[in-house]
């Protein structure tokens, strides 16, 4: 027995001592040009795939993914944030991105083995060691499904072209925010000083979005005033009146004992809070549910205003706001 243990314990020092000298002397040959020793990728590949599908949500977790407005959301993200790496379904991937290892797949390739509740894992998630980046903020699953929503367009022959990446200024917001509506924001009814405060909070992590890090980290802090300016220059488009009855309104205007009246600070002063009214009811839907969740918490005041909001709450208010009556 005694013998057995020790040679146990030599067998266990000589593989540690290996893997120290590979370790310090440098031994692993690091190279992308070398490639993977064989087998070894597809074990790398098979643990990929195996650690994807025990963590994925369920396929009921899954929203409906057939709306053009997400659609088009999804498109206008990945053609700055993937594109780059998965090229767009019309063009090839640069020698560059080839030589990578693994080598990021042309995005027909990528999406071709799985289901929208994986690609939403691996595109929250990322692929550690692979080059494949995570989302860029925690906690806003609820956005990476407008990306699986356009790569599951496009598993169809239902996607819209990507927007082109040549796109600078205003006329790159421009393409989501008076091209796309649903879960877009119109920018046209803040003030300027709200929307500038607002990049900067994107930035800085404050206010958490990957889409909008994504988009405000392309653009120059110091030009943010021309760029809000110039966008809000375009052709400002009809806000509707609100339905002056139903369960939105009434909230809206007296609140109840759990939650205060939204037009104290949502009315005629834009100081208080930005204004709401003709916002789109998708969009209004998730910022409520982000502020009921605790998601956002960048303002007390509104967040323990939303605190205790219902999601029928949230679905007759998003309704009124937007205009869409009761
Ligand atoms: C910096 C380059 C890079 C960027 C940017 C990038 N990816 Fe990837 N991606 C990779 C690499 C490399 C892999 C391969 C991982 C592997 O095979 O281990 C990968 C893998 C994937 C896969 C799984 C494919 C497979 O091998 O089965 C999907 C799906 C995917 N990426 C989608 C996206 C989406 C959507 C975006 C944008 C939100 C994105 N990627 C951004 C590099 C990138
Ligand atoms: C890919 C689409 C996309 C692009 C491009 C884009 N945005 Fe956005 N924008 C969004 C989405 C989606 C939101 C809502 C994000 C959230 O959940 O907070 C948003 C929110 C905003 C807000 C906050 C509005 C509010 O009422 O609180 C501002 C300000 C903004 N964007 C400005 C810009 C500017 C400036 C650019 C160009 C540099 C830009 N966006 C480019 C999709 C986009
Ligand atoms: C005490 C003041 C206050 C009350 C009451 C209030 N809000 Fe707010 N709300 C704010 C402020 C301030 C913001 C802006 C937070 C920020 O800086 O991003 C905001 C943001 C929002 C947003 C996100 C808008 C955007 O474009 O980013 C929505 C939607 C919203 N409030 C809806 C409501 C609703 C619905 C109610 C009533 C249940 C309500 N609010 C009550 C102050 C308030």
């Amino acid at each position: 027995m005694r013998t057995v243990f020790l040679t146990l314990a030599v067998l266990a020092g000589l593989g540690l001592a290996g893997a120290g000298a590979v370790v310090g002397l440098g031994l692993y040959n690091v190279s992308a040009q070398a490639g993977h020793l064989p087998g070894v990728s597809r074990v790398l590949h098979t643990t990929f795939r195996n650690a994807v599908r025990l963590r994925a949500p369920s396929m009921d977790q899954v929203p409906p993914l057939d709306d053009p407005d997400l659609i088009a959301l999804g498109a206008g993200h990945y053609a700055t944030a993937c594109a780059g790496c998965h090229a767009t379904p019309d063009e090839a991937r640069s020698a560059t991105i080839r030589a990578m290892l693994p080598a990021p797949p042309p995005i027909e390739e990528a999406i071709a083995h799985w289901q929208p509740n994986e690609l939403h894992w691996i595109i929250e998630n990322g692929v550690k060691m692979s080059g494949m980046p995570a989302w860029p903020v925690k906690h806003r699953g609820d956005e990476v499904w407008s990306v699986v929503a356009y790569l599951t367009a496009l598993k169809t022959g239902a996607a819209p072209e990507v927007p082109s990446r040549d796109l600078t200024g205003a006329a790159y917001c421009a393409s989501c925010h008076t091209q796309v509506g649903g879960p877009v924001p119109r920018l046209d009814i803040q003030s300027l000083d709200y929307l500038a405060a607002k990049l900067e909070d994107y930035r800085s992590g404050t206010r958490p979005s990957g889409i909008m890090a994504q988009a405000a980290r392309l653009v120059p802090p110091q030009d943010d005033r021309a760029l809000l300016t110039e966008l809000a220059a375009g052709t400002p488009q009809p806000t509707p009146r609100p339905t002056p009855t139903g369960p939105g309104a009434e909230l809206a205007r007296q609140g109840t004992r759990d939650v205060p009246a939204c037009l104290a600070c949502h009315g005629k002063d834009p100081s208080r809070g930005p204004a709401l009214f003709g916002q789109p009811e998708a969009y209004l839907a998730d910022q409520l549910r982000l502020w009921a969740a605790g998601t956002y918490h960048h303002d007390p005041l509104m967040l323990a205003a939303a605190r205790e909001l219902s999601e029928d709450d949230i679905i007759a208010l998003s309704r009124y706001f937007s205009g869409g009556g009761d």
